[in-house]
């Protein structure tokens, strides 16, 4: 790395196979009990040396990507930056195939990206738990990306506990425009109002169908306590999970807060089968058949 001016960092996107929510805490968070997997759907962040902090996107939703500093890679910049007591000047180039606003932490992915091809860009040799530190700075999700694999995620979903995890097939099924996750929980808050919400604990069933790598296992255990707060806001995905469960998915749920779906398949096969039905309908505007679980981010190249 060293003498590198060019550093490419790969990262996944995730689904929750478990989302439990608790009710919302005196910080507006809700603690979880959060299964994340990262699955084989990735974005890459390349950082160049640079004058000024800048991004630029690629990527069929490029134009909804905002390119200044809300954007979680160029936040991770300025805070390692900030960190180093040095000038955060790099040039981010994301090219994008994670959903936007989808509900697979495609913006989480890029934070974590970044942060790791900056640190190697900025040769700083960041230990990782500080790495960890800044990730969770980022958002709940951030964590995850930077780990990858399988992994349960307690408090807000930043404390991060590695589980085991088998191979399993997927199709997901990406939806018209985004959901704003702020406003997925506060539709679960609007729903769970006038009900006791149970803390949220981690399914010993599902994390044993996980290790397993079962795929009908995993299927009866399949929970997102955001999928009655997401269909609430968009009724049609009823539908987008319908017609995958017709082709045969063994399983369908909404991905995190959503809109993007998620299909549990037995196969490759099945998911070929299970993505052409889905293309067929009206509330899916593309499918990504992938598997789990995948690394996290991962310098690629440096030069
Ligand atoms: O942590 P992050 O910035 O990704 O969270 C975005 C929003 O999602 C929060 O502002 C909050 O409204 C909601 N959230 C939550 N409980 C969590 C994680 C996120 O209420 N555990």
């Amino acid at each position: 790395m060293t003498g590198a001016s060019c550093v490419t960092v790969r990262v996944p996107a995730k689904v929750n196979v478990q989302l439990a929510v608790g009710a919302a805490r005196p910080d507006g968070f809700h603690d979880l009990a959060n299964v994340f997997l990262a699955v084989s759907l990735f974005d890459e962040v390349t950082a160049t040396a640079a004058d000024a902090l800048t991004v630029s996107c690629e990527g069929p939703d490029a134009d909804q990507v905002p390119l200044d500093r809300t954007n979680l890679a160029a936040r991770a910049a300025e805070i390692l930056a900030a960190r180093a007591g040095i000038a955060p000047h790099v040039h981010l180039h994301i090219a994008k195939s994670i959903p936007v606003a989808g509900g697979m932490a495609g913006g989480s992915a890029d934070g974590a990206a970044a942060l790791l091809a900056c640190d190697a860009l900025w040769k700083l040799d960041t230990p990782r738990a500080e790495l960890l530190d800044i990730c969770a700075e980022l958002g709940s999700d951030v964590p995850f990306s930077l780990v990858g694999g399988a992994a349960l995620g307690t408090g807000r979903g930043e404390i991060l506990t590695p589980v085991d995890a088998g191979t399993f097939h997927w199709v997901f099924a990406v939806a018209h425009g985004g959901l704003s996750t702020p406003a997925v929980f506060r539709a679960f808050d609007r729903l769970t109002a006038d009900t006791v919400v149970p803390v949220p604990r981690a399914s010993p069933e599902l994390l044993a169908a996980l290790a397993s790598g079962d795929p009908d296992a995993l299927a009866a255990t399949l929970v997102n306590d955001l999928q009655p707060a997401a269909l609430s806001l968009r009724p049609e995905l009823a539908d987008t999970l319908a017609a995958g469960t017709g082709a045969g998915a063994l399983a369908a749920l909404v991905s995190g807060s959503g809109p993007t779906t998620a299909f549990l398949v037995r196969d490759a096969e099945s998911a070929a089968k299970v993505a052409a039905a889905l293309e067929a309908v009206p509330t899916c505007r593309a499918t990504r058949p992938t598997t789990s679980p995948a690394p996290g981010a991962t310098v690629v190249a440096a030069f």
